[in-house]
Protein backbone atom coordinates (compact mmCIF):
# COMPACT_ATOMS: atom_id res chain seq x y z
CA UNK A 1 0.00 0.00 0.00
CA UNK A 2 1.49 3.48 -0.87
CA UNK A 3 0.76 6.74 0.84
CA UNK A 4 0.11 9.45 -1.22
CA UNK A 5 3.17 11.50 -2.46
CA UNK A 6 1.01 14.62 -2.07
CA UNK A 7 1.57 13.63 2.03
CA UNK A 8 5.64 13.35 1.66
CA UNK A 9 5.54 16.81 -0.08
CA UNK A 10 3.17 18.73 1.88
CA UNK A 11 4.64 17.23 4.96
CA UNK A 12 8.10 17.48 4.25
CA UNK A 13 9.61 20.22 6.54
CA UNK A 14 7.62 18.12 9.53
CA UNK A 15 8.84 16.35 11.94
CA UNK A 16 5.41 15.98 13.25
CA UNK A 17 2.64 15.27 11.35
CA UNK A 18 -0.36 15.84 13.23
CA UNK A 19 -1.42 19.27 15.01
CA UNK A 20 0.35 18.98 18.30
CA UNK A 21 3.66 20.63 18.33
CA UNK A 22 7.28 19.68 20.84
CA UNK A 23 5.66 20.87 23.87
CA UNK A 24 2.31 19.27 23.39
CA UNK A 25 4.47 16.40 22.93
CA UNK A 26 6.54 16.57 25.84
CA UNK A 27 3.52 17.51 27.90
CA UNK A 28 2.11 14.33 27.05
CA UNK A 29 5.21 12.46 28.18
CA UNK A 30 4.98 13.84 31.78
CA UNK A 31 0.93 14.05 32.35
CA UNK A 32 1.37 10.17 31.59
CA UNK A 33 4.42 10.03 34.04
CA UNK A 34 7.16 8.41 31.23
CA UNK A 35 10.50 6.83 32.96
CA UNK A 36 13.50 6.23 32.09
CA UNK A 37 13.18 2.14 30.41
CA UNK A 38 9.58 2.12 30.13
CA UNK A 39 8.68 0.64 26.39
CA UNK A 40 6.78 2.82 24.26
CA UNK A 41 5.37 0.94 20.75
CA UNK A 42 4.09 3.74 18.32
CA UNK A 43 2.07 2.86 15.14
CA UNK A 44 1.91 4.51 12.32
CA UNK A 45 4.88 6.60 14.25
CA UNK A 46 5.41 9.06 11.14
CA UNK A 47 9.19 10.42 10.75
CA UNK A 48 9.66 9.08 14.74
CA UNK A 49 9.29 12.62 16.31
CA UNK A 50 7.57 11.66 19.37
CA UNK A 51 9.76 8.48 20.31
CA UNK A 52 12.78 10.83 20.09
CA UNK A 53 11.19 13.15 22.26
CA UNK A 54 10.21 10.94 24.76
CA UNK A 55 13.68 9.29 24.49
CA UNK A 56 15.56 12.48 24.95
CA UNK A 57 13.35 13.82 27.80
CA UNK A 58 12.14 10.55 29.87
CA UNK A 59 14.81 8.18 28.40
CA UNK A 60 11.86 5.59 27.39
CA UNK A 61 12.85 3.13 24.30
CA UNK A 62 10.73 3.13 21.52
CA UNK A 63 10.05 0.71 18.79
CA UNK A 64 8.05 2.61 15.93
CA UNK A 65 6.24 1.43 13.24
CA UNK A 66 5.48 3.11 9.83
CA UNK A 67 4.63 2.35 6.17
CA UNK A 68 5.81 5.10 4.40
CA UNK A 69 9.60 4.81 3.42
CA UNK A 70 10.40 8.20 3.28
CA UNK A 71 9.38 8.79 6.66
CA UNK A 72 10.92 5.63 8.36
CA UNK A 73 14.11 6.78 6.29
CA UNK A 74 13.48 10.19 8.02
CA UNK A 75 12.37 8.73 11.28
CA UNK A 76 16.12 6.75 11.35
CA UNK A 77 18.16 9.82 10.71
CA UNK A 78 16.39 11.79 13.00
CA UNK A 79 17.13 8.72 16.00
CA UNK A 80 20.76 8.93 14.68
CA UNK A 81 21.52 12.38 14.74
CA UNK A 82 20.23 12.87 18.32
CA UNK A 83 22.33 9.54 19.26
CA UNK A 84 19.13 8.05 19.82
CA UNK A 85 19.48 4.78 17.15
CA UNK A 86 20.01 2.74 20.38
CA UNK A 87 16.92 3.66 22.08
CA UNK A 88 14.52 4.15 19.01
CA UNK A 89 13.77 1.48 16.41
CA UNK A 90 12.28 2.24 13.76
CA UNK A 91 10.76 -0.61 11.25
CA UNK A 92 8.93 -0.36 7.72
CA UNK A 93 5.56 -2.45 8.02
CA UNK A 94 2.17 -2.07 7.99
CA UNK A 95 0.92 -1.58 11.36
CA UNK A 96 -2.35 -2.88 10.86
CA UNK A 97 -1.45 -6.04 12.11
CA UNK A 98 1.33 -5.21 14.28
CA UNK A 99 1.62 -6.72 17.88
CA UNK A 100 4.52 -6.55 19.31
CA UNK A 101 6.90 -9.65 20.83
CA UNK A 102 7.01 -8.46 24.25
CA UNK A 103 4.59 -6.40 25.84
CA UNK A 104 5.03 -2.25 26.14
CA UNK A 105 3.91 -0.10 28.88
CA UNK A 106 2.90 2.25 26.27
CA UNK A 107 1.38 1.38 23.22
CA UNK A 108 0.37 4.74 20.63
CA UNK A 109 -1.61 5.26 17.44
CA UNK A 110 -1.71 9.03 16.93
CA UNK A 111 -3.06 10.30 14.22
CA UNK A 112 -3.54 6.70 11.75
CA UNK A 113 -6.61 4.63 13.29
CA UNK A 114 -7.84 3.40 9.96
CA UNK A 115 -5.18 1.16 10.75
CA UNK A 116 -7.71 -0.45 13.19
CA UNK A 117 -11.05 0.03 11.01
CA UNK A 118 -11.40 2.97 13.84
CA UNK A 119 -10.70 3.89 17.45
CA UNK A 120 -12.24 1.05 19.32
CA UNK A 121 -10.48 -1.69 16.66
CA UNK A 122 -6.97 0.22 17.11
CA UNK A 123 -7.37 -0.13 20.61
CA UNK A 124 -8.17 -3.69 20.43
CA UNK A 125 -4.78 -4.09 18.34
CA UNK A 126 -3.11 -1.52 20.42
CA UNK A 127 -4.43 -3.98 23.55
CA UNK A 128 -2.65 -7.20 22.04
CA UNK A 129 1.10 -5.25 22.82
CA UNK A 130 0.14 -3.88 26.40
CA UNK A 131 1.42 -5.59 29.44
CA UNK A 132 -1.50 -5.25 31.96
CA UNK A 133 -2.35 -2.41 33.44
CA UNK A 134 -0.17 -0.34 30.43
CA UNK A 135 -1.45 2.49 29.20
CA UNK A 136 -2.68 3.31 25.24
CA UNK A 137 -2.68 6.42 23.75
CA UNK A 138 -4.82 7.20 20.96
CA UNK A 139 -4.75 10.67 18.68
CA UNK A 140 -7.87 11.47 16.93
CA UNK A 141 -9.75 14.83 15.47
CA UNK A 142 -13.17 15.30 16.77
CA UNK A 143 -15.44 18.27 16.34
CA UNK A 144 -14.84 21.22 18.20
CA UNK A 145 -18.16 22.42 17.44
CA UNK A 146 -20.26 20.21 14.93
CA UNK A 147 -19.93 22.65 11.12
CA UNK A 148 -23.10 23.99 10.07
CA UNK A 149 -23.26 22.77 6.49
CA UNK A 150 -21.84 19.95 4.60
CA UNK A 151 -19.30 22.96 2.67
CA UNK A 152 -18.33 23.38 6.25
CA UNK A 153 -17.92 19.81 6.65
CA UNK A 154 -15.87 19.69 3.28
CA UNK A 155 -13.71 22.30 4.40
CA UNK A 156 -12.80 20.62 7.40
CA UNK A 157 -10.98 18.27 5.26
CA UNK A 158 -13.20 15.39 6.65
CA UNK A 159 -15.63 12.90 4.37
CA UNK A 160 -19.28 13.42 6.16
CA UNK A 161 -20.26 15.14 9.89
CA UNK A 162 -20.71 11.76 11.31
CA UNK A 163 -16.72 10.18 10.35
CA UNK A 164 -16.09 12.46 13.23
CA UNK A 165 -17.45 12.53 17.11
CA UNK A 166 -17.31 15.48 19.17
CA UNK A 167 -14.61 15.02 22.42
CA UNK A 168 -17.28 14.32 24.83
CA UNK A 169 -18.69 11.38 22.47
CA UNK A 170 -15.50 10.27 21.53
CA UNK A 171 -14.65 9.82 25.54
CA UNK A 172 -18.21 7.77 26.14
CA UNK A 173 -17.21 5.68 23.00
CA UNK A 174 -14.16 4.64 24.53
CA UNK A 175 -15.83 4.06 27.83
CA UNK A 176 -18.13 2.00 26.57
CA UNK A 177 -15.46 -0.20 25.03
CA UNK A 178 -13.85 -0.95 28.68
CA UNK A 179 -11.24 1.55 29.04
CA UNK A 180 -11.17 4.21 31.62
CA UNK A 181 -9.55 7.83 30.40
CA UNK A 182 -6.64 8.38 32.53
CA UNK A 183 -5.42 11.49 30.51
CA UNK A 184 -5.50 14.02 27.46
CA UNK A 185 -3.50 16.34 26.04
CA UNK A 186 -5.76 18.17 23.06
CA UNK A 187 -4.57 20.36 20.35
CA UNK A 188 -4.96 24.67 19.94
CA UNK A 189 -5.14 26.86 17.18
CA UNK A 190 -1.51 27.34 17.55
CA UNK A 191 -1.04 23.79 17.09
CA UNK A 192 -2.95 23.27 14.35
CA UNK A 193 -1.17 26.30 12.79
CA UNK A 194 2.13 24.58 12.71
CA UNK A 195 1.26 21.29 11.22
CA UNK A 196 -1.57 22.84 8.20
CA UNK A 197 -0.06 26.28 7.82
CA UNK A 198 3.75 24.46 7.46
CA UNK A 199 2.40 22.72 4.61
CA UNK A 200 1.99 25.83 2.24
CA UNK A 201 5.29 26.89 2.34
CA UNK A 202 6.44 23.36 1.55
CA UNK A 203 4.38 23.19 -1.20
CA UNK A 204 4.44 26.27 -2.57
CA UNK A 205 8.57 25.31 -2.26
CA UNK A 206 8.13 22.36 -4.32
CA UNK A 207 5.84 24.21 -7.42
CA UNK A 208 8.46 26.65 -7.63
CA UNK A 209 10.91 23.87 -7.69
CA UNK A 210 9.87 20.95 -9.89
CA UNK A 211 7.51 23.02 -12.20
CA UNK A 212 7.10 20.27 -14.44
CA UNK A 213 6.49 17.26 -11.54
CA UNK A 214 2.29 16.40 -12.68
CA UNK A 215 1.32 17.05 -9.48
CA UNK A 216 2.29 20.56 -9.58
CA UNK A 217 -1.69 21.23 -11.30
CA UNK A 218 -3.13 19.55 -8.21
CA UNK A 219 -0.45 20.88 -5.42
CA UNK A 220 -1.33 24.46 -7.30
CA UNK A 221 -5.25 24.49 -7.00
CA UNK A 222 -5.09 23.67 -3.07
CA UNK A 223 -2.44 26.64 -2.59
CA UNK A 224 -4.86 28.52 -3.83
CA UNK A 225 -7.61 27.32 -1.71
CA UNK A 226 -6.50 25.34 1.55
CA UNK A 227 -5.86 28.68 3.53
CA UNK A 228 -8.93 30.13 3.00
CA UNK A 229 -10.81 27.11 4.09
CA UNK A 230 -8.85 26.18 6.81
CA UNK A 231 -9.21 29.94 8.36
CA UNK A 232 -13.20 29.53 7.54
CA UNK A 233 -13.56 26.41 8.47
CA UNK A 234 -11.11 23.45 9.81
CA UNK A 235 -9.32 26.06 12.17
CA UNK A 236 -12.71 27.21 14.29
CA UNK A 237 -14.35 23.10 13.94
CA UNK A 238 -11.78 20.94 13.95
CA UNK A 239 -10.07 19.55 17.14
CA UNK A 240 -7.49 16.89 17.97
CA UNK A 241 -6.03 15.53 20.74
CA UNK A 242 -4.77 12.41 22.36
CA UNK A 243 -6.92 10.33 25.02
CA UNK A 244 -4.57 8.31 27.37
CA UNK A 245 -6.57 5.09 28.32
CA UNK A 246 -6.53 2.18 30.62
CA UNK A 247 -8.02 -0.95 30.40
CA UNK A 248 -10.91 -1.85 33.16
C1 LIG B 1 -1.03 11.64 10.34
S1 LIG B 1 0.47 10.74 10.22
C2 LIG B 1 0.89 10.57 11.93
C3 LIG B 1 2.34 10.20 12.17
C4 LIG B 1 2.82 10.31 13.62
N1 LIG B 1 1.98 9.57 14.52
C5 LIG B 1 2.93 11.76 14.05
O1 LIG B 1 1.97 12.25 14.69
O2 LIG B 1 3.92 12.42 13.73
C6 LIG B 1 -0.08 9.13 9.77
C7 LIG B 1 1.03 8.13 9.58
O3 LIG B 1 0.44 6.86 9.35
C8 LIG B 1 1.30 6.16 8.48
N2 LIG B 1 0.52 5.01 8.00
C9 LIG B 1 -0.61 5.03 7.27
N3 LIG B 1 -1.09 3.78 7.09
C10 LIG B 1 -0.24 2.95 7.76
C11 LIG B 1 -0.18 1.55 7.96
N4 LIG B 1 -1.10 0.73 7.46
N5 LIG B 1 0.85 1.04 8.68
C12 LIG B 1 1.81 1.86 9.19
N6 LIG B 1 1.81 3.20 9.03
C13 LIG B 1 0.79 3.74 8.33
C14 LIG B 1 1.70 7.19 7.47
O4 LIG B 1 2.83 6.81 6.73
C15 LIG B 1 1.94 8.39 8.38
O5 LIG B 1 3.27 8.40 8.84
Amino acid sequence: MGIPRRFTIAESSHRILDPFTEERIRTLGDAIGLSPGATVLDLACGKGEWLCLWALDHGILGTGVDINPPFVEAARERAAELGLADRVDILEADASGWVSKDPVDIAACCGATWIGGGVLGTLDRLDLSLRPGGIALIGEPYWREIPPTPEAVRGCQVESVEACTTLDELIESVQGHGWDVVEMVLADEHSWDRYVAAQWLNIRRFCDENPEDELVPELRAELDVAPVQYARYQRRYLGWGVLALQKR
